[in-house]
């Protein structure tokens, strides 16, 4: 059975429990992402017919924000911490070296489905900036070096 076929049951349930709450848009994308870790071109259809939405009004939201995920999604998910405290102690430079290593722009996704790039704002580490979060654990007090251990880390454990 093709991958997008075995993801309907669970979005279909999804629609039926929310679709008629005011605003459902959002929290069904959401939900459907949180259920399968991404939200399925094929689900379009779907869920603008269940809001009576076009298939623009849809695809225009999805794209609209950055933490929707229209692939599945890597198996490292990089966030630098972009805001001030971590921008004032390099975290920019830090970013440009990201960018550099995996030909990724800050969004990006590599083609091996290793890693996945999200720029965040604050991580809650502050005082130990710059910070990032790999796989949900922080990293503070960054260095290149550190950054690119973390980073080849991820490319080796992808190649295994
Ligand atoms: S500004 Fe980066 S952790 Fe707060």
């Amino acid at each position: 059975m093709p991958d997008e076929l075995l993801h309907l049951p669970v979005i279909h349930s999804i629609l039926s429990r929310q679709k008629d709450a005011p605003g459902a848009l959002l929290p069904i994308l959401h939900a459907i992402q949180n259920a399968i870790g991404f939200i399925p071109d094929d689900a379009v259809p779907d869920i603008a017919h269940a809001l009576n939405l076009s298939l623009a009004e849809v695809r225009g939201v999805i794209s609209f924000y950055h933490d929707f995920r229209t692939t599945p999604p890597a198996r490292h998910t990089l966030r630098l911490c972009r805001a001030e405290s971590c921008q004032s102690r390099g975290s920019e430079a830090l970013a440009a070296q990201l960018r550099e290593q995996l030909a990724l722009d800050d969004h990006g996704t590599s083609a091996d489905g290793a890693i996945s790039l999200r720029p965040v704002y604050c991580l809650g580490a502050c005082a130990c900036s710059p910070a990032l979060e790999l796989d949900g654990q922080v990293h503070a007090r960054l260095t290149p070096e550190r950054l690119r251990a973390l980073v080849n880390g991820c490319l080796e454990d992808a190649a295994c």
